[in-house]
């Protein structure tokens, strides 16, 4: 049986996964991620209280469920340590037995952060990173000299020896560049890092075996996918993306799950676009930030300030605010043969209301106008012709509010529903689940099969 259900970012993040990641994991055994580290950032509500999780599956707060960190993660171990305290102490059960950690999963040490800086400060063109280390700590992995979780259980000697290696040419680099303070120095990180193992050793283990088992007894597995789409390194807006694989095969790989288990895999999208970090974004907004990504005090507000503010569009890892945009209906045709989109999930349809009432109008890209032709896809080739592909619109006069406490789509207001059928018809995937306010449970389910 097919019982794997893959959720993932159908643009640039902070699409709202965890809104459906929480309700797919009520009733899942298995929560797991497979991809990036803390450049991810969600917030999930236990017992009214707000945890902001970087690293792990935000399903682990449903206490019959086990949560596992995937081989393809980059891992840094302090802020992990942070996080299983901050679950500790907000009181979800059992999670030195729930919370499995892959020992294949690499490791994040301070030098990679440092190098993240050095690389953007180095670029013409900065890609605007989380500053998290996650590029060079999949660098070193493709290079051979990553070290992994499994590294923390081995002995002290034999870390400080790959610590050693991994750091020779990044410390000539530092030196290099008068950033001598950044150089590592194999003897403390190595007693750091030993003691980082310590405290996580009994979760550090072999996943392959806790997901074979699942698979045979069709347990429900629920994938939380980080970042997204457009960020992919192979599939996104090279070369401002992320290092890993979001897409929907990426994410698998780095769970260690077989594709052939997929039932569903769900896209998930806002009703406005965002992005954090530099690249091409057609349907984008003005709006009073400057070069360095900070809003501008007290500048007339713009279309973008408009969606931003409305949506409290500011990033969850980095507080950057968010460039803002309207849905773009083009990237998820493109994504329906890469990511494989069973269904979409659209979040923030009230808040789009709130910015048609605003606006008096909002706005939906079906095509674009690029190289004098009208296309209905991302072009594959922006990167080299450098044209910004064109929005074609469709506009929906004024705005909406949705009535408090609707639980079906036909509850929705007219203008609301009217959004929803141009981007299932535009895109021809149905809308499954739609967000219509902050809360996990403010979620309209459908059946679209
Ligand atoms: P990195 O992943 O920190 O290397 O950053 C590469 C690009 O991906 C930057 O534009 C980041 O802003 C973006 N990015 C990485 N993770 C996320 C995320 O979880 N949400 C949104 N953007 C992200």
């Amino acid at each position: 049986m097919r019982t794997v259900t893959v959720i993932v970012g159908a643009k640039w993040g902070d699409e709202g996964k965890g809104k459906v990641a929480s309700s797919e994991a009520k009733d899942a055994d298995i929560v797991i991620r497979g991809t990036g580290g803390a450049n991810a950032g969600h917030t999930v509500i236990y017992q009214g209280k707000k945890l902001a999780l970087h690293l792990i599956p935000g399903g682990i707060t449903y206490p019959q469920t086990i949560a596992i960190l995937g081989p393809g993660m980059v891992i840094d171990p302090k802020i992990l340590l942070d996080e299983i305290q901050m679950l500790k102490d907000a009181g979800v059960p059992d999670i030195d037995s729930r919370l499995k950690i892959s020992g294949r999963a690499h490791l994040i040490f301070p030098y990679h952060k440092d190098l993240d800086e050095l690389h953007e400060r180095m670029k013409s063109n900065p890609v605007g990173t989380t500053k998290r280390g996650i590029g060079p700590s999949y660098a070193d992995k493709a290079n051979r000299t990553g070290i992994r979780m499994y590294d923390l259980l081995h002995k002290k000697n034999d870390l400080r020896t790959k610590i050693k290696e991994a750091t020779k040419l990044h410390n000539q680099a530092f030196r290099k560049n008068g950033m001598k303070d950044c150089v590592a120095k194999p003897k403390s990180l190595t007693d750091l890092y030993h003691s980082y193992g310590k405290l996580l050793s009994s979760m550090i283990t072999n996943i392959d075996p806790i997901l074979r088992e699942a698979l045979e007894e069709n347990k429900k597995i629920v994938v939380e996918g980080a970042q997204a789409f457009r960020l992919d390194l192979d599939h996104g807006d090279y070369k401002m993306v992320t290092s890993s694989n979001p897409s929907t095969s990426g994410t698998l790989c780095g769970c260690a799950l077989p594709p052939t288990a997929v039932k569903e895999v769900i896209g998930i999208d806002k009703a406005y676009n965002s992005r954090v970090g530099n690249g091409v974004f057609p349907t984008e907004q003005p709006a009073s930030i400057d070069e360095n990504g900070c809003v501008i005090p007290g500048a007339e507000p713009l279309v973008g300030d408009v969606i931003r503010e409305s949506g409290y569009e500011y990033g969850t890892t980095t507080k950057r605010p968010r460039r803002c945009g309207w849905m773009d209906c083009p990237i998820l045709v493109s994504g329906k043969s890469i990511m494989g989109y069973t269904s979409l999930c659209i979040n923030h349809l009230d808040t789009l209301g709130k910015i048609g009432l605003t606006l008096g109008y909002v706005k939906v890209c079906v095509a674009y106008q690029y190289q004098n032709e009208t296309i209905d896809y991302f072009p594959d080739d922006v990167d080299l012709t450098k044209e910004v592909p064109q929005p074609i619109y469709e506009t929906i006069d004024g705005g909406w509010i949705i009535p408090p406490g609707i639980t079906s789509f036909d509850e929705l207001p007219e203008s609301a529903k009217k959004f929803i059928s141009i981007v299932e018809n535009t895109t021809q995937i149905p809308v499954k689940f739609i967000g219509i306010g902050p809360e996990n449970d403010d979620l309209i389910i459908r059946d679209v099969n």
